[in-house]
């Protein structure tokens, strides 16, 4: 039935529409698969010989990138010519939260869902399957159902069914939960679409797990998969807060309770809060709907989880304050990692950001150093421009202000410094030489590692003082 679906486009070449489509394209080498945005320098980039200069940092997608494109996957900004074309087109625009209006803070901002659909409408034509791709909150079929019936058509004959697909990939191991995912789920009415697609992903997904629900459930089930994930972290980061408290160590019990498999083992590593371009995004957008739908009751559960990520993060700035004999002005402080976890090359909501703003707002002086961020992105995450120059050098003692730089050396980062703080994961900072390091620091000197990569026993051998998330040994 495959041999239905010729021609694919996918509105919106992002983080979810670029390594999607790239796996749809390796997959199915007898498809034609245009990737279509309006922003022409991430189009550009999608199409740039030099593959380390793609949008999307991925493991595994520049090599996907170099055997397929512009072979059955193209990148393009013309939009409508490609919608003209496709048998199938998947909406994967962003869905940000609200910033003003009715719902502002929580609900999702549909505007370029709503765009795309009004495209969709006007360029296609025949029988068109109009995929959401994008996390939507749950009813919004109906609203690109009524664009598309009402909207003037470029064709008489067009006709559509719309099918929710939500994608469930996590950044930084995108291609691998493409390539072999938990399941993959479809939420339509006509079983002839919903067929359709399920051909399309049946050439590399075992039947089994590709799930058929009806379009609500499929659209909430996203969301839904998001919030609990979101509330494990939330839920083994308040555990971490007990643990210094009380003495116990929260990976002996990440490791006791995930052993039960009810509760099971992953999703259970403390942190300095989740971060990520959706958990907050998603959680708070169910929190909406439930205010919504008269479920106040409901709405402050979910909510709850979102407000103990931003109080655990605060919390963490706070002690390293308070460690450092309760004031860091003018003090030089190591950031190790700016990404919201490893493997990837996003910033989004990432705890670094807090705790960085926090700092900085006590006086100290940062350098920062991660392997994939650059500055330009941290500088647009704080609000505040990079000081390019030694920062040691250039602060004066009376100013209250603290300041910024960037650095890709680590030893520069602790060189003089009197704190390292390890915000994400980054394999390379588990491999590290404290026993040297050790002596480029000022003493007394504190390692505080929010992410356990790093070896307690080779810090205290180095003499340093440390403070492990959720230690309490
Ligand atoms: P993104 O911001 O990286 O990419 C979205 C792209 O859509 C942008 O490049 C933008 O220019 C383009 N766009 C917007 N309106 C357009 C229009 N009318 N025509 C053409 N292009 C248009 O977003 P993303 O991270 O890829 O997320 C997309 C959706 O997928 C969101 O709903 C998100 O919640 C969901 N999602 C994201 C992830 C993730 O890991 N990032 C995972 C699963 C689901
Ligand atoms: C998450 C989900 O895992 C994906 O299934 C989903 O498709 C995606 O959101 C989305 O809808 O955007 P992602 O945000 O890429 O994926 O990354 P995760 O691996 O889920 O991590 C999210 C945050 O939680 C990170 O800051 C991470 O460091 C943190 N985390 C995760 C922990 O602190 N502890 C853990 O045990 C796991």
């Amino acid at each position: 039935m495959s041999s239905q679906i010729k021609n694919i486009c996918c509105i919106g070449a992002g983080y979810v529409g670029g390594p999607t489509m790239a796996v749809f394209a390796d997959k199915c080498p007898f498809l034609t698969i245009n990737v279509v945005d309006l922003n022409e320098e991430r189009i550009k980039a999608w199409n740039s010989d030099d593959l380390n200069k793609l949008p999307v940092f991925e493991p595994g997608l520049d090599v996907i990138i170099e055997k397929c494109r512009n072979k059955n996957l193209f990148f393009s900004t013309e939009v409508e010519k490609y919608i003209s074309l496709a048998d199938i087109v998947f909406i994967s625009v962003n869905t940000p939260t609200k910033t003003k209006g009715i719902g502002a803070g929580k609900a999702s901002d549909l505007k370029w869902v709503e765009a795309c659909a009004r495209q969709v409408a006007k360029y296609s034509s025949g029988y068109t399957i109009v995929v959401e791709k994008s996390t939507l909150p749950v009813k919004t079929a109906e609203v690109i159902k009524t664009i598309l019936e009402a909207s003037p058509k470029n064709q008489e004959k067009a006709s559509f069914d719309v099918l929710s697909n939500p994608e469930f990939l996590a950044e930084g191991s995108a291609i691998n939960d493409l390539e072999n995912p938990d399941r993959v789920l479809i939420g339509g009415e006509n079983p002839i679409a919903i067929s359709l697609l399920s051909e399309v992903y049946k050439n590399w997904v075992p039947e089994k797990k590709i799930l058929h629900t009806n379009i609500w459930s499929s659209e909430l089930a996203k969301l839904t998969a998001n919030a609990f994930l979101a509330q494990r972290v939330s839920s083994i980061n308040s555990i971490s807060a007990i643990c210094e408290a009380t003495g116990a160590d929260v990976r002996e019990v990440s490791r006791a309770i995930g052993s039960d498999t009810r509760i099971g083992p992953k999703f259970l590593d403390s942190g300095p809060g989740f971060g990520g371009s959706c958990f907050k995004k998603d959680i708070l957008n169910l929190v909406y709907l439930c205010q919504y739908f008269g479920l106040p009751e409901v709405a402050n559960f979910w909510e709850g989880v979102v407000i103990l990520n931003e109080w655990h993060q605060h919390r963490i700035s706070k002690l390293i304050v308070k460690k450092l004999f309760g004031t860091i002005s003018s003090k030089k402080i190591a950031i190790l990692g700016f990404a919201f976890k490893a493997n990837t090359n996003d910033t989004r909501e990432s705890a670094a950001i807090t705790i960085c703003k926090d700092l900085i707002e006590e006086g100290a002086l940062l350098l920062i150093h991660d392997p994939k961020v650059n500055p330009t992105q941290i500088a647009k995450d704080l609000g505040i421009d990079e000081n390019k120059n030694n920062l040691m050098k250039s602060k004066n003692p009376n100013s209250p202000d603290g300041e910024w730089s960037f650095t890709d050396s680590i030893v520069n980062a602790l060189n003089g410094a009197d704190a390292a703080i390890v915000l994400t994961e980054w394999e390379e900072y588990g491999k590290l030489d404290w026993g040297e390091l050790s002596k480029l620091m000022r003493r007394p000197s504190w390692i505080f590692d929010a992410r356990s990569t790093l070896s307690p026993k080779k810090l205290k051998e180095a003499g340093l003082n440390y403070w492990r998330i959720g230690d309490g040994s």
